[in-house]
């Protein structure tokens, strides 16, 4: 049994190689991509994903803290993050405060991420002050859905302004890196080029000091809703059927279970 030292966002922040991020919930999960990712993100995407809702935002700190905990349990090297949910950080700093520490120590968490800019810079600081490492996470904000009027890329014309404002107000409130989601190619190059902190990219740029994704969508394990920034690595949607169809066929004509998979079942002369 060896002991691996856990990244902290301390060290992910001093690495000097892009931080690979990828979505986990459950441990099993976990234990695959541990030994290959830098941070584990549990992200809210859990609620679509795995609850198939339609939108992240009624999932609960409860919900996050469970697969938080599995995460945890299922990974040793990773840093894991977990997602602070919709309506559990955005009344006040006090809320976010008695949230977040629930999380990280119910958990054992490096770290949360929670969505927002300049609007949650008083909050980011807050936490930071008091002993909680928070990622920020700016552009596509999946809690804020509704006001986008639906996921999509965001940073066009005015909105780019707004968006490096908030950047610059998340890195100055403390966090220690920020998720740039679903934002116009020059405007999340330029932004990881100004700040100093680590931006991890998804639907951003490879210019981004990280990237992640949701890995359930580039293991082609999610089929409802492919956004174009994901790249299938694998298509194991198709063989989770072929699986399955090949287990309904062995049932349903008798050659499972086998003599191997019995205990005492007498050979077939
Ligand atoms: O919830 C999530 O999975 C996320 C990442 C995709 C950044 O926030
Ligand atoms: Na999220």
């Amino acid at each position: 049994h060896q002991t691996v030292k856990r990244h902290t966002p301390r060290s992910l922040a001093a690495l000097d190689a892009p931080i690979v991020s990828l979505t986990a919930y459950t441990a099993p999960m976990a234990r695959l991509l541990d030994a290959h990712c830098d941070l584990l993100l549990v992200g809210d995407s859990v609620g679509m994903v795995v609850y198939g809702m339609e939108s992240t935002l009624a999932v609960t700190p409860e919900m996050m803290i469970a697969h938080g905990q599995a995460v945890v349990r299922g990974s040793q090297r990773a840093c894991v993050a977990v997602d602070m949910p919709f309506g559990s950080y955005q009344e006040s700093p006090q809320q976010a405060f008695r949230v977040a520490a629930q999380i990280m120590a119910q958990t054992g968490a490096g770290c949360v991420k929670l969505e927002g800019g300049q609007e949650m810079a008083e909050t980011i600081q807050f936490l930071v002050q008091r002993g909680i490492p928070v990622v920020g996470h700016i552009g596509l904000k999946p809690q804020a859905v509704h006001a986008h009027g639906g996921f999509r890329t965001v940073g066009r014309g005015d909105e780019a302004e707004q968006i490096l404002a908030d950047a610059r107000a998340v890195q100055n409130a403390g966090a220690w890196a920020v998720v740039i989601e679903s934002t116009m190619e020059p405007l999340s190059r330029k932004i990881s080029e100004i700040l100093h902190i680590p931006t991890i990219g998804i639907g951003a740029s490879p210019a981004c000091g990280g990237q992640v994704l949701v890995t359930e969508d580039m293991l082609g394990l999610f089929p409802d809703f492919t956004p174009r920034f994901v790249r299938k690595f694998a298509d194991l949607g198709k063989e989770v059927e072929q699986a399955a169809a090949a287990y309904a066929q062995a049932v349903r004509n008798r050659s499972f279970p086998g003599p191997a998979e019995c205990v005492g079942m007498p050979e077939k002369k």
